[in-house]
């Protein structure tokens, strides 16, 4: 089965599912590995991480399309090509920094994992880490999910909590964040390979 990473920027996330798959065997476990690593943007750092690791990537800049429409289905079909008869890529947003459309969300159904830096369905949408410390809350972390019509909905993957601190700023809770988005990524993705 292929994996097909979607990235904006520094791909953090991707490196880490990168990561994991190598060292837990993915290959050999569940006959997985990454294939491909797409990015809409042509500088996103994470790029770089992907070719040094000797995986397939492609920009495809959503600024040279007429529409959303037709971005997403320029998006979905090369994603199709990593498709096999008899498996289904597996469709990764990490920091992917688009919205899609509901025909491509249909198209990748149950196969559309996003990883969300966020407790869903507390703080939906950008800006979540200040608008935690906004609110006052104590606890903040991250939550992957399975991608429906619905920005930042569908149904849990996995979470992981982390505390908010007195003195924290929105990089310092983000950092805290993070740590764990690169624990419950590929933990969702490895369960999600198991079939469950
Ligand atoms: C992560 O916090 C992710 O949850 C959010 O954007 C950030 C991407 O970081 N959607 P990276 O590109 O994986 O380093």
């Amino acid at each position: 089965k292929n994996i097909v990473i979607l990235i904006s920027g520094g791909g953090s996330n991707m490196a880490a599912v990168v990561r994991t798959a190598e060292r837990e065997h993915w290959a050999k476990r569940y006959g997985a590995k990454v294939a491909l690593v797409i990015s809409n943007k042509a500088d996103a750092k994470g790029l770089d991480f992907a070719r040094a690791q000797g995986i397939a990537t492609e920009v495809l800049d959503h600024k040279s399309y007429p529409s959303r429409e037709a971005f997403d289905a320029a998006l979905g079909d090369l994603i199709a090509r990593y498709d096999t008869p008899e498996q289904p890529a597996l469709v990764v947003l990490a920091g992917f920094m688009r919205i899609l459309t509901p025909a491509f969300v249909e198209r990748f159904a149950g196969r559309l994992t996003n990883i969300h830096p966020s407790l869903l369905p507390a703080f939906t949408g950008l800006h979540t880490h200040q608008r935690a410390i906004d609110a006052g809350v104590q606890f903040a972390g991250a939550t992957v999910h399975l991608v429906t019509a619905e920005l930042d909905h569908g149904p849990i993957l996995e979470q992981a909590v982390v505390p908010v601190l007195p003195d924290d700023t929105a990089d310092t809770l983000a950092a805290r964040v993070l740590t764990q988005e690169h624990l419950i990524y590929p933990r969702a993705l490895a369960r999600l390979l198991e079939g469950h």
